[in-house]
């Protein structure tokens, strides 16, 4: 009984160090330069106000996907395996953004991450998701991908 008992706590020990390392490996408390890039990494704002999307696909984390996940770290994108698919992702380094014909502006570049509406007027296929969030975090990850190059 009491060994019983000692194995359950040491399970639980064990478990809850697994959830700690797992957490700290996945980046909590990692820090960001600005708001911008925060949002761009984890889908999360400084100032805490949700970020949700629609249209793209539910991971396991359900709305913890971010920019990040599909586009990469340098924004390069390039091909995304994801909840069994696979997907050819763009580049959206500013540079490429401003290139295309005809080229992304900053009012066009807001409209295709919250509406899916590339600057032909046309419409950005699934996965890429419909974004949700407030004006100013809108404006703080535009500013951030400005600096992608
Ligand atoms: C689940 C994967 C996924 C995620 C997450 C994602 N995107 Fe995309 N994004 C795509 C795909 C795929 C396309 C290309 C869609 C198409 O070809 O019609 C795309 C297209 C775009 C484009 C248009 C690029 C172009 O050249 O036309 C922009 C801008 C963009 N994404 C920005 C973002 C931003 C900013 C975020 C985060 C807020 C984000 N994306 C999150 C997959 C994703």
């Amino acid at each position: 009984m009491l060994g019983k008992i000692l194995s359950f706590s040491s399970l639980l020990t064990l478990l809850l160090s697994a959830i700690t390392l797992f957490l700290l490996l996945s980046g909590c408390g990692q820090s960001f330069s600005s708001n911008g890039q925060k949002i761009y990494f984890t889908a999360e704002s400084t100032s805490g106000q949700p970020i949700t999307y629609s249209g793209g696909p539910r991971t396991m984390m359900q709305n913890r996907l971010a920019c990040v996940n599909c586009h990469g770290s340098q924004g390069k994108g390039g091909t995304v395996n994801m909840m069994m698919q696979s997907f050819d992702v763009p580049n959206i380094t500013w540079p490429e953004l401003t290139s295309d014909d005809p080229p992304f502006t900053e009012q066009t570049l807001k409209l295709a991450i919250t509406q899916g509406i590339d600057p032909a007027g046309g419409t950005l296929k699934y996965p890429m998701p419909h974004w949700q969030m407030s004006e100013s975090d809108l404006n703080d990850l535009v500013d951030f991908i400005k600096t992608l190059k």
